[in-house]
């Protein structure tokens, strides 16, 4: 019996959950095994139940430390926010739940089938074949964390600041998150950085060839991060595993986003340590996009990458890899045969057409 903490959130966050959790059924009646599942309030339905007091209550950490696992959905919204920047819902909830469970690897997979080339916004013959990235972000460090951080008057005129800061330590545990991944799959690592600028790139860069000295069939190579936005929009398909800091993985993996064609279908890992003994890791899995507010009650959503990321949950978290495999089977070859929600649709022959529930009904026939 596998512990889940499920966090739906706002916006199209609880219709794509729930879609996921019949998903997640299905996957546990096939491959015989159980998740008890403790749902807790997130972001502005947190706000909204607690009278604005947090988005991020008592309750819910303690649901989530209390689980193998968290299935987050998403959260955000335009009712909250002209709140305090602190309590709004991204910051005040993912950001702290980021760094109070050490979540530092952030997988977020860019991914554009075959099938969907038309959907990228990319010209279609430099991406004939789709493509497959992989962006690694680190997530619990850099200058989101860093202190000094702060406001004040300086010379009588208000100055901000941040700080970017790394340890060796954490740049080494990234690196290592990113040549496993590569080792099972194209064993190619671009590491990206501002080493031409910035201190924190220079150790970036010097720690990545060290570590890269420890997997002798990977590739490893390097690029700033203003030529890495550039040459993601022209040649995305030549890439395999990009690793990068928080902020620069924050802006590229929204371009990889962009590219791959629709964020309705990518999900994400945030990746803590090691459970000890084991080859699983706690983690918070939750689509790439945001809680789309302007679709959210419809039905119409995709509920793709939210199924994807109880997939893997269930491959990083639960060790139900087998299970895993299938599910993902099972939504590829839904995209294979043609149906489509609203982001994905092209009015092509051979497609069909569906909201939310038939897109993971359709899912559910074919595992
Ligand atoms: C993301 C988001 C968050 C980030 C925001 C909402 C704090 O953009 O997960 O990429 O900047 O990390
Ligand atoms: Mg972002």
């Amino acid at each position: 019996m596998h512990r889940i903490a499920v966090l739906a959130g706002d916006g199209i966050g609880p219709e794509v959950m729930t879609e996921s959790l019949r998903v997640l059924d299905a996957v546990e009646a096939k491959f015989d095994f159980t998740t008890e599942r403790t749902e807790a309030l997130v972001g502005g339905a947190a706000l909204d139940a607690t009278d604005n007091e947090t988005p991020l209550p008592k309750a819910t950490i303690q649901a989530c430390e209390a689980s193998d696992g968290i299935l987050f959905g998403s959260v955000g919204g335009p009712k909250w926010e002209n709140l305090p920047p602190d309590i709004q819902p991204e910051r005040g909830a993912l950001l702290p739940l980021r760094k109070h469970f050490g979540l530092f690897a952030n997988l977020r997979p860019g991914v554009c089938l075959p099938s969907l080339t038309h959907a990228s916004p990319i010209k279609n013959e430099l991406v004939p074949d789709g493509f497959d990235v992989l962006c690694v972000r680190e997530l619990t460090g850099g200058v989101y964390f860093g202190t000094p951080k702060g406001r004040e008057e300086r010379d009588g005129e208000p100055v901000a600041f941040d700080t970017m800061v790394y340890k060796k330590s954490e740049i080494e545990r990234i690196l290592h998150v990113a040549f496993t991944a590569a080792m099972q799959r194209d064993k190619r690592v671009t590491s990206v950085d501002k080493a031409n600028v910035l201190a924190t790139s220079v150790l970036w860069r010097e720690t990545a060839i060290e570590v890269a000295g420890h997997y002798p069939d990977v590739t490893l190579d390097h690029l700033y991060v203003d030529n890495a936005a550039m040459q993601l929009c022209r040649r995305p398909g030549s890439f395999d595993v990009l690793v990068t800091e928080n902020l620069f993985g924050d802006i590229l993996s929204d371009e990889m986003a962009m590219i791959s064609g629709s964020l309705g279908m990518l999900p994400s890992a945030s990746l803590g340590s090691k459970k000890e003994g084991t080859d699983l890791y706690f983690g918070m899995y939750e689509p790439s996009g945001g809680s789309a507010p302007d679709i959210a009650g419809q039905g119409i959503a995709n509920p793709i990458a939210q199924i994807l990321s109880a997939s893997m949950l269930l491959r990083y978290s639960l060790g139900e890899g087998e299970a895993a495999d299938a599910l993902d089977a099972a939504v590829a070859r839904t995209i294979d045969d043609g149906l489509r929600t609203g982001d994905i649709a092209t009015g092509a022959e051979g497609e069909t057409r569906v909201g939310t529930r038939e897109m993971a009904d359709a899912v559910i026939e074919r595992l």
